[in-house]
């Protein structure tokens, strides 16, 4: 069977892998069933010339910092430099999980890709290490531009899929799709009105917008992309993907 997806972006939001309401928690079990089932994939198709991104979010590391840092009344360029260590010490767990599933990860900060603010992010050094065959692992972060700003691992994740042109995203989460009102998985979702206003976990510390917003950007996205089909599942759906069945909502502007 050929590879599902050739060359795929598999986001692993924060509250997945970490205990969103335990600060600097990690959820191992979760983190390291995400990291089998795309070690599982990455094996099965590398030699293929499978490429692959991996991004994560913040979670009870990222989101906390940011919480932390913002009791103060003036946010400093130590304050950045604090959520930008817990992001990266959240970074290499991630990586070590991956690398034991002999993933051939590479750690590139958010802050690397996007020095400079939001929306000026430059994925050069990313494509560089997917075409010699390492598997990026890049993240939500933060970085200081006269305060804090967040670059969240959505955006990231869809940076990251339009620079490898790749025909599946994928954002992993706790829930296992976009939900309606009675908790049923919507499978396939045209516009973010479809997506109910309490869709998703909880948000007390979210701080990059939660279901709608990743509804919001993802379906922008496949505006200009339509080649990328785009998801969002739990482990489950990302092991039944992988697999090449069909799991999970499937995201996509109506075609006009
Ligand atoms: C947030 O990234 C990064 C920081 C708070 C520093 P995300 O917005 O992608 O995180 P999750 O997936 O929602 O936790």
């Amino acid at each position: 069977m050929h590879a599902p997806c050739k060359s795929i972006v598999v986001k692993l939001g924060g509250s997945l892998i970490t205990e969103k309401d335990k600060p600097y928690t990690i959820a191992w079990d979760r983190l390291s069933r995400a990291a089998r089932i795309i070690g599982t994939y990455y094996r099965r198709y590398a030699e293929e010339g499978l490429r692959l991104v991996v991004v994560h979010g913040g979670g009870s590391y990222g989101h906390y910092a940011v919480h932390e840092a913002r009791q103060k009344v003036v946010i400093d360029q130590l304050d950045v430099a604090r959520i930008q260590l817990v992001m990266n010490e959240l970074a290499i767990k991630v990586a070590r999980s991956l690398i034991e599933e002999k993933v051939p990860v590479t750690i590139i900060p958010g802050h690397a890709l996007c020095p400079k603010r939001k929306g000026r992010c430059n994925l050069s050094l990313l494509i560089e290490n997917v075409v010699r065959g390492m598997v990026p692992l890049t993240y939500g972060d933060g970085i200081y531009n006269e305060g804090v700003v967040i670059i969240s691992g959505d955006d990231l994740a869809i940076l990251a899929a339009s620079a490898i042109n790749a025909d599946c995203l994928v954002f992993v989460s706790n829930v296992p799709g976009v939900l309606d009102e009675d908790g049923v998985v919507i499978p396939h979702v045209s516009s973010p009105n479809q997506v109910p206003d309490l869709t998703g976990t909880s948000n007390r510390v979210d701080l990059t917008g939660g279901m709608k917003a990743k509804v919001e950007k993802a379906l922008s996205f496949s505006r200009d992309y339509e080649d990328t089909r785009i998801f969002i599942v739990d482990l489950e759906g990302l092991e039944k993907l992988l697999r090449g069945e069909r799991a999970g909502t499937l995201l996509s502007s109506p075609s006009d």
